[in-house]
């Protein structure tokens, strides 16, 4: 069975993430979509409603499973079963970090973890999950990059921020 792992932050998942996702398992037998654990990156949706926004948007994708991981992806993957990770690339400027990922990765993993790239598709290119937040944060229409229920939970975030430092400066 060719199985493959989709890592990443998924704050929020966007179409492009989606269309990846849909392209891996066009491709893959089972393809396993984790959201990282990381809190360093501080991010605005938890791991919980990462996984349940990627769940109830790939609920029509018999193929695909939801899954959320910490530490190293490598160590994740050797657990898993996975050896290929797949990964999206929208321009040149994500080739570098891409391929140092991918690089690092196979050095680690000691050529047990290759990674996959799928290209974005032309219409997704310029989605980024910060472009999406900064849009949102300032009541813009992100329904071109994300599906209405995480353009809602989107809203519905910044409106509680925004609520919250108002409340603050009263105090
Ligand atoms: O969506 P992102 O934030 O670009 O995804 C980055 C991700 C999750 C693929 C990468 O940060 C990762 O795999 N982190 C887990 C820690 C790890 O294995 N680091 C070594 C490779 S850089």
């Amino acid at each position: 069975m060719r199985k493959a792992v989709y890592p990443g932050s998924f704050d929020p998942m966007t179409f492009g993430h989606l269309d990846i996702i849909k392209r891996a398992a066009q491709n893959f037998d089972e393809v396993t979509v984790s959201v990282l654990n990381n809190k360093i990156k501080n991010p605005l949706f938890s791991v919980e409603e990462r996984v349940k926004i990627l769940e109830k948007a790939t609920k029509d994708l018999p193929n695909v499973k939801v899954d959320s991981f910490s530490g190293l992806l490598i160590d994740y993957a050797a657990e898993h079963g996975f050896h290929v990770s797949v990964r999206g690339l929208r321009a040149i400027t994500d080739f570098e970090y891409e391929l140092q990922i991918a690089q690092t990765n196979s050095k680690l993993s000691h050529g047990n973890l290759d990674t996959v790239f799928f290209t974005a598709g032309l219409e997704y290119s310029y989605l980024s999950s910060s472009g999406v937040k900064e849009i949102a944060c300032f009541g813009g229409d992100v329904s071109e990059c994300v599906p209405d229920f995480v353009a809602d939970m989107l809203y519905e975030k910044y409106n509680q921020k925004h609520k919250g430092e108002t409340d603050e400066q009263q105090n």
